[in-house]
């Protein structure tokens, strides 16, 4: 398996900060990357099942990265400042209003301390998720297909930092991209589906015919791939910003 993409930009850019937020931490491999790198680490998520599973992963490193059950769509239950850097990794899309989750960061965030964001660019150029999904709703109808629907949303690096200025921030954004290279379609399938929980928890309902044919579809639309075979693209837009410095 390859590395989360974006994961070393955002280490990068948060600069060796003494305390960090994650906001929508997840499974919190970057949390736990953070505070292995010495960091004061918060992480904040709405799934309880992924914060049991981040707490585990520290638990095993050996490091005391806090994990709490809060929701980014609401007054962060933090103080003023408390936190030198903020950081939110593929959650930002999912927010029905994310200026006001920005806002949010920004105010627990110390002024001028770093809030790195990334989502997803644009589906068309996330073949690796896009030409699945695709798949799917090809050989099973759309309604099999109706999952991740936020994939993509704020995806473009225009729009991911004009979010971040209307928020009041100071941002720069920058686009990462590498690609995935399975050997056939049916490698790709298997991965996904044994790490990707929109693809396994669709594979756990599918019986072995409609698997067959939505693999089957899967390689039609990729081709064989060669020799050297099949090459998908990731892309993330990371935006790094600033908390506002009072005038
Ligand atoms: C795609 S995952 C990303 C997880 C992690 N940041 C990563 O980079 O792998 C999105 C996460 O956002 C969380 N989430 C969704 N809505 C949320 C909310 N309102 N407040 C906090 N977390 C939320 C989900 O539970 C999920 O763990």
């Amino acid at each position: 398996m390859t590395e989360p993409p974006g994961v070393p930009e955002i280490l990068s850019a948060l600069d060796g900060a003494a305390s960090v937020l994650d906001v929508g931490c997840g499974s919190g491999r970057l949390a736990v990357e953070l505070g292995a790198r010495g960091a004061a680490v918060t992480g904040i998520d709405v799934s309880d099942g992924a914060l049991a599973i981040a707490r585990d992963r520290a638990a095993r490193a050996g490091l005391a990265v806090r994990f709490m059950h809060a929701d980014m769509t609401g007054p962060l239950p933090f103080a003023d400042a408390e936190f030198a850097a903020g950081v939110s990794r593929l959650a930002l899309m999912i927010a029905p209003d994310p200026v006001a989750v920005l806002r949010e960061l920004a105010r627990v965030v110390a002024p001028g301390g770093r809030i790195v964001t990334a989502v997803w660019a644009r589906i068309e150029e996330n073949a690796w998720f896009g030409e699945p999904r695709a798949a799917v709703a090809a050989a099973l109808g759309p309604e099999r297909a109706a999952f991740a629907r936020v994939f993509g949303r704020l995806g473009e690096v225009d729009e991911l930092v004009g979010l971040h200025l209307e928020a009041g921030l100071e941002a720069e954004g920058t686009v990462v991209r590498d690609a995935l290279e399975p050997r056939s379609a049916a490698e790709h399938w298997r991965d996904l589906t044994g790490r990707i929980g929109h693809f396994t928890r669709l594979a756990a309902e599918l019986t072995p015919a409609e698997e067959a044919a939505v693999v089957r579809e899967l390689e039609r639309r990729l081709g064989g791939g060669g020799a050297g075979g099949l090459r998908l693209g990731r892309s993330l837009v990371v935006v790094i910003a600033r908390s506002p410095t009072p005038v």
